[in-house]
């Protein structure tokens, strides 16, 4: 009898553990396909397995995360004030803030997600990271729209873990900005009618989903402001009711912006081909109506310097190298002057975004992107890769630091400019 159960060849075995194989498929064929399972999200996990599969993401997030670096500016105020906008214009919906709960919507799913202001010091910076670029299979938690670049990552991190500690009032001022306190003044832009189908680049749109959506622009976000018509007010939360940015922050200054190339930009974003989260989930839900107004809105309002410019003290010398670049370019490098391009008086037309009076920190994170290649290609004429590898990190600071020094100016003043093309200090 024992030895019939406990064979003594090898070969013997064979026979009866490919039966219990098969028989094991055969039972979990027929419990799929009669439905049993109970995949309600209503129904929670039990106890124990919800803690085996907690412990399982645990591990797996620890490990896929031990190699990374998190970037010695981690804790700078200006990553916190750029995470905590998209903080809470997409995760809050699902995490609650501080001082908010979290909505009955969110409490309805399985698993939950976690109330962050009280749970996010479980996890250190470099997990954070690893579960907001690739999200959580079998969960809600969404991977990042843009794989290509890690700044906007970090910066989410950086502001995620100022959660515990922060009070209300503090949240709704960097969160929301300015536009925290109501501002009637803000126009009100409708949606519109003649919605086209636009063409929509996403990391993952070469994964099989079963059946393709074919996205009918614009998107519906977690946030309504578009249908509502609270378009500016929206953007004023990052880039200020007049365009100028704020006080702290990287963001840049649209009031300085050609219309043409706010729109354009506009465009990118939505379709992903520029690369960026924090602009995409915004762009994505605005009509093409809208676009043009908010183009119209920003480009319309008064030139003047980046809010933040006005912060800074940049060494004279340095900004006397910017303004060598910027003027004359650089002999040695090969590098023609940026003006060259930027500041023609046909630079509008031609999609040469303005630089005077830009934000200092978004430029020089724009040209770190354009050198490393994570800002996207819009698919028009775009030099600027070129231009940025050859520029090293002393170059790119200073002729940042001279632009965000300079007056920002109208195209009718360029052209008289351009005659006396001194540095304007
Ligand atoms: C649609 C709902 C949803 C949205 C939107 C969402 N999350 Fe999550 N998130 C979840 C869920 C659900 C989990 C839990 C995953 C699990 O336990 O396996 C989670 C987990 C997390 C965790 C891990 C927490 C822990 O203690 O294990 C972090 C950090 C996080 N989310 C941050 C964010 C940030 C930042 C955003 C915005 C960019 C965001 N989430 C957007 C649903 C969401
Ligand atoms: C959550 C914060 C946030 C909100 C809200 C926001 N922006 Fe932005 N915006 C940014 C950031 C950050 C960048 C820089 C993106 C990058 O790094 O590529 C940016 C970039 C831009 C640019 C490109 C500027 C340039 O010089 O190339 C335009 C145009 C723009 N935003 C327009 C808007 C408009 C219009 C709205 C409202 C409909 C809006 N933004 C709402 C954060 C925001
Ligand atoms: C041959 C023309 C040309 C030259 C020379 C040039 N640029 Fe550009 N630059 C462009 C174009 C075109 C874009 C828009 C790229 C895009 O569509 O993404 C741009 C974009 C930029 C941006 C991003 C602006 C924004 O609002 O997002 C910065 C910053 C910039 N250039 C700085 C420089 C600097 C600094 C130099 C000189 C070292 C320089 N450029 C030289 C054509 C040029």
């Amino acid at each position: 009898m024992l030895r019939d159960l406990f064979p003594r060849r090898l070969l013997q075995w064979l026979g009866p553990l490919l039966f219990t194989a098969l028989a094991g498929l055969v039972v979990a064929a027929i419990v799929v396909v009669t439905g049993l399972p109970n995949l309600a999200a209503t129904t929670p996990h039990p106890q124990p397995w919800a803690a085996f599969l907690h412990y399982t993401f645990n591990r797996s997030v620890a490990f896929h995360a031990s190699g990374l670096t998190p970037p010695a500016d981690l804790d700078s105020p200006n990553r916190v004030a750029l995470g905590a906008a998209h903080y809470a214009n997409v995760c809050a919906n699902c995490h609650g803030a501080p001082g908010t709960g979290q909505n009955p919507i969110a409490l309805a799913m399985t698993p939950r997600p976690p109330y962050l202001p009280a749970q996010i010091k479980d996890l250190s910076d470099r997990e954070i990271f690893w579960v907001l670029k690739h999200g959580v299979k079998y969960s809600a938690m969404p991977g990042w729209p843009t794989q290509q670049r890690d700044d906007e990552i970090w910066s989410m991190v950086a502001f995620v873990k100022t959660l515990p500690a922060m009070q209300y009032d503090v949240f709704r001022r960097i969160a929301l900005g300015e536009s925290a306190s109501p501002n009637d003044r803000l126009p009100h832009l409708d949606f519109g009618s003649n919605l086209a189908l636009r063409p929509y680049i996403s990391h993952n749109s070469g994964i099989w989903q079963g059946d393709i959506n074919h996205y009918q622009y614009p998107a519906t976000g977690p946030d309504q402001f578009a249908e509502t018509g609270a378009v500016i007010q929206t953007c004023a939360r990052c880039h200020g009711a007049a365009g100028t940015g704020r006080a702290v922050g990287a963001f840049p200054n649209l009031a300085i912006l050609s219309p043409q190339y706010i729109r354009g930009e506009l465009a990118s974003f939505a379709n992903g081909s520029r690369h960026s989260a924090f602009m995409q989930t915004v762009a994505d839900q605005l009509s093409p109506a809208q676009m043009d107004a908010v183009a119209a809105y920003y480009s319309g309002q008064p030139k003047a310097k980046s809010l933040a410019a006005a912060t800074f003290a940049v060494p004279a010398a340095e900004v006397q190298y910017g303004a060598q670049i910027a003027l004359q370019g650089l002999r040695d490098r090969k590098l023609g002057s940026c003006n060259g391009c930027h500041a023609l008086a046909d630079a509008d037309a031609r999609n040469f975004p303005r630089l005077n009076g830009q934000n200092e920190d978004y430029m020089i994170a724009q040209l770190r992107l354009f050198r490393a290649g994570g800002r996207g290609d819009t698919g028009r004429y775009n030099p600027m890769v070129g231009v940025a590898k050859a520029l090293g990190d002393r170059e790119i600071s200073a002729v940042a630091a001279y632009y965000a020094a300079q007056t920002p100016y109208s195209p009718a003043v360029l052209s008289a400019e351009r005659v006396a093309a001194k540095p304007q200090r």
